[in-house]
């Protein structure tokens, strides 16, 4: 195609969209497609929800950019106010950047600042941005890293509970990972060097595996006792996606450092760092920001999207919509061999596609995904290692009768591609 634009982007479908509403997007031809992508997790509250979009235009009449080192907005203070109301304790104080990687990073260097400390470990499988630290914190394919060396030195990289995989039971994985995470830090990095670890509390790109309650506790209460900071990087798994707002909520669980993006402007580029005051005042002024961090474009629409999400039922509604899908998807894992494996943690769900011995089967995946798009349209994506991995992200906004739709479609699609 005749184009002006980069090829590095990769492109899970072709279509060329003009405009999209609540599950829905729509072709420059006029053809209405299913998005179950949600944008890469980000418009959870729909495309183009009506309260979203009349904070938008409100703001634009007033301000465009109103730049945080030269002066303070009327929106700044109050987003701020709002994510310490609805976040986990001790998170209450933020910093503005504008992507998912943007807020990793920042988090990282909050950490480095607040220990004094210069090490990192994240997990195996874990998908943290693309930018060249966030990069060597990620290990969710080789296609990110490949041809970028050298990366950045001082990640660590420990392993992840991830089950379907390895074939262990769930506490025979955990019991394994902690010991190997515990091995890491006498034969790797000193814990008195390990400024934080920071983990998705569901694997995202690696796979859409929710960690598991006792293997987040083992991790918390070590870095408790070594004096490591516990980052959550909720850019995926927060706003709503698990049927709370963070879904570190459903661990009973205090992160030192929250990471957001994605849901948080329901597809305004944003994203926070979030912390309690005392660690926040260990990173000395002046030392990070960025041009457009708190833009209050972006700060009117995470207002907007924190309105929605705390109207009475929505995250009801939202988990709902997890456990209806998943137990569609569960109808269809009787019928189907080619269903290895269905999981979930709210509207964050996954199957894994398998040949006739069980094992990944990508080139499977990939008609299956095909048939979703061309017969159906239906837009969805895969993930995980091997790219056998269906990943479900409807808008948590989807009708029942589009769940229903969904699921009939992901029926037929296997059926054709058996
Ligand atoms: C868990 C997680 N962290 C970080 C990122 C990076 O976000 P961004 O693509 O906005 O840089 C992503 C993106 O998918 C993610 O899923």
């Amino acid at each position: 195609m005749d184009t002006h634009l980069a090829d590095v982007w990769f492109e899970l479908t072709d279509l060329q969209v003009s405009h999209g509403a609540g599950a829905v997007v729509t072709t420059t031809d006029g053809v209405d497609h299913l998005d179950l992508t949600s944008g890469i997790g980000v418009v959870n509250t729909g495309h183009c929800h009506p309260h979203v979009v009349e904070a938008i235009r409100e703001q634009a009449g007033r301000f465009l950019h109103a730049q945080v080192n030269c002066y303070r907005h009327d929106r700044l203070e109050p987003l701020a106010a709002r994510l310490a109301e609805i976040t986990p304790d001790p998170i209450e104080r933020f910093f503005l950047a504008n992507s998912g990687a943007e807020a990793t990073e920042a988090a990282v260097k909050l950490a480095k600042q607040a220990t004094g400390r210069p090490h990192v470990i994240v997990f195996q499988g874990s998908f943290h941005g693309r930018t060249h630290l966030t990069m060597a914190m990620t290990t969710s394919k080789t296609v990110y890293r490949a041809g970028h060396a050298p990366l950045p030195s001082g990640v660590f990289v420990a392993p992840f509970p991830y089950t379907f995989l390895t074939g262990e039971d769930e506490d025979a994985a955990i019991d394994r990972c902690l010991r190997e995470f515990d091995l890491l830090l006498r034969t790797q990095t000193a814990p008195s060097e390990v400024a934080c670890v920071m983990i998705e509390p569901v694997l995202g790109e690696g796979g859409y595996v929710p960690a598991p309650t006792r293997f987040l506790h083992g991790l918390r209460d070590r870095c408790r006792d070594l004096g490591i900071l516990f980052v959550a990087d909720e850019v995926q798994t927060g706003f709503g996606r698990t049927g709370r707002l963070f879904a570190i909520e459903h661990h009973d669980l205090q992160p030192d450092v929250l990471v957001m993006a994605k849901g948080i402007a329901s597809g305004f580029p944003v994203s926070a760092v979030g912390s309690s005051a005392e660690l926040m005042r260990r990173w000395p002024t002046g030392s990070h920001g960025g041009t457009y961090g708190g833009n209050p474009m972006g700060c009117a629409a995470a207002l907007a999207t924190i309105d929605v999400m705390t109207e009475p039922g929505f995250l009801e509604r939202a988990a709902a919509v997890g456990d209806r899908f998943r137990a569609g998807l569960d109808d269809l894992a009787a019928r189907h061999p080619a269903i290895g494996e269905n999981r979930n943690l709210g509207a964050m769900l996954a199957t894994e596609i398998v040949d006739a011995e069980g094992t990944p089967d990508a080139s499977r995946t990939a008609a299956i995904l095909a048939h979703l798009l061309r017969e159906e349209r239906v837009i969805v994506m895969s993930c995980g290692p091997f790219g056998s991995t269906v990943r479900w992200i409807p808008p948590l906004v989807i009708g029942d009768d589009q769940v229903e739709a969904a699921l009939a479609a992901f029926d037929r699609a296997l059926a054709a591609t058996g």
